[in-house]
């Protein structure tokens, strides 16, 4: 029988480090230590061949960082005018639980805080006349230069409408990461020579315009945060998420099997049979068929991009 696998091709632009990851397979979970890219292919190999034999449309292999091995937790330094607003959020759920368990570490810094000015303001108006005001370039820059100074970051990115879309791919390639700054825009913008000299990607949630960039941030670092390999605890849940292998999630039910509305208790909605039978096989192909009908009705654009 084939066995194939798709691998998210950016484990390959990460260095060293990156390598030493895990292999997390719908079917297994394989550990690696390996150093090099050759290495990994030659692993990933190794690992395909000692495992059942899935069908094509149901492997997928992907690979994370490795907590086990590696120690690995992941740093997200946030940048804003408002910790207050995001603070909070950081601290429960996802963000917490990942924290809690030593596998993320978020720190909020207040802009002010690295201001020179003595009213503790870190905005101006523009030149040229312009509406808004602007994040000058000091503050940002001292509190980059601070953090800089106590580490490497692998990004600095700042949150902006007229940045790169961010979906799941980015999600996934940004957990493999060890440090990340993210800056949160606010009022105007900011300062155009700190996008030029010390951002290294700009990052829109959306073709929108929120206020500030602090709901950008927190959305980004939720979905970064809970595909590190142990934050979720049912590891199969995070790679099943809707936009993992660009397909939407088939119909999830709960029990009862057999439900009676309350305005109409003569009725029955009923769990699909099939998901009672207790035939794994089954159950998957029709998962991966309602995954699919899903996807070409409410998402087909997806389907073009395929792996
Ligand atoms: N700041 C304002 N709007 C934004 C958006 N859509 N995405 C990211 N940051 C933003």
């Amino acid at each position: 029988m084939i066995l194939g696998f798709t691998i998210f091709t950016f484990l390959f632009d990460d260095k060293v480090r990156a390598f030493r990851r895990y292999i997390h397979m719908k079917v297994n979970i394989f550990h690696i230590s390996a150093v090099s890219p050759n290495e990994i292919f030659r692993l990933v190999l190794d690992v395909t061949k000692s495992v059942k034999a899935v069908k094509l449309k149901q492997k997928k292999c992907v690979i994370f960082a490795d907590k086990n091995n590696c120690k690995r937790k992941m740093r997200i330094d946030i940048i804003t005018v408002l910790p207050e607003l995001i603070e909070p959020f950081t601290q429960e759920s996802i963000l917490g639980r990942a924290q809690k368990k030593g596998l993320a570490e978020i720190h909020v810094h207040n802009l002010r805080d690295y201001t020179t000015d003595k009213h503790r303001r870190v905005d101006d108006y523009p030149f040229g006349g312009a509406a808004g005001m602007l994040i000058q370039c000091q503050p940002l820059d001292a509190c980059i230069a601070a953090l800089k100074a106590e580490r490497d970051y692998d990004e600095i990115i700042f949150t902006a409408p007229d940045g790169e879309k961010f979906d799941q791919p980015m999600a996934n390639e940004l957990s493999l990461k060890e440090n990340i700054i993210i800056i949160c825009g606010h009022y105007k913008g900011i300062d155009y020579r700190i996008r030029e000299h010390l951002i290294t990607r700009e990052i829109s949630i959306g073709d929108y315009v929120l206020t500030g960039g602090e709901l950008a941030a927190a959305v980004m670092a939720d979905s970064i945060v809970r595909v590190i390999p142990g934050v979720i605890g049912d590891v199969e849940s995070a790679l099943s998420d809707s936009f993992q292998d660009n397909l939407l999630e088939p119909p999830v039910y709960t029990r009862p099997a057999q439900y009676h509305p309350m305005d109409n208790p003569e009725e029955t909605w009923s769990v699909p049979e099939i998901l009672l039978s207790g035939h794994e096989a089954k159950i998957k192909e029709w998962e991966y068929e309602q995954a699919l009908a899903r996807t070409k009705a409410l998402r087909p654009d997806l389907l073009d991009k395929q792996l």
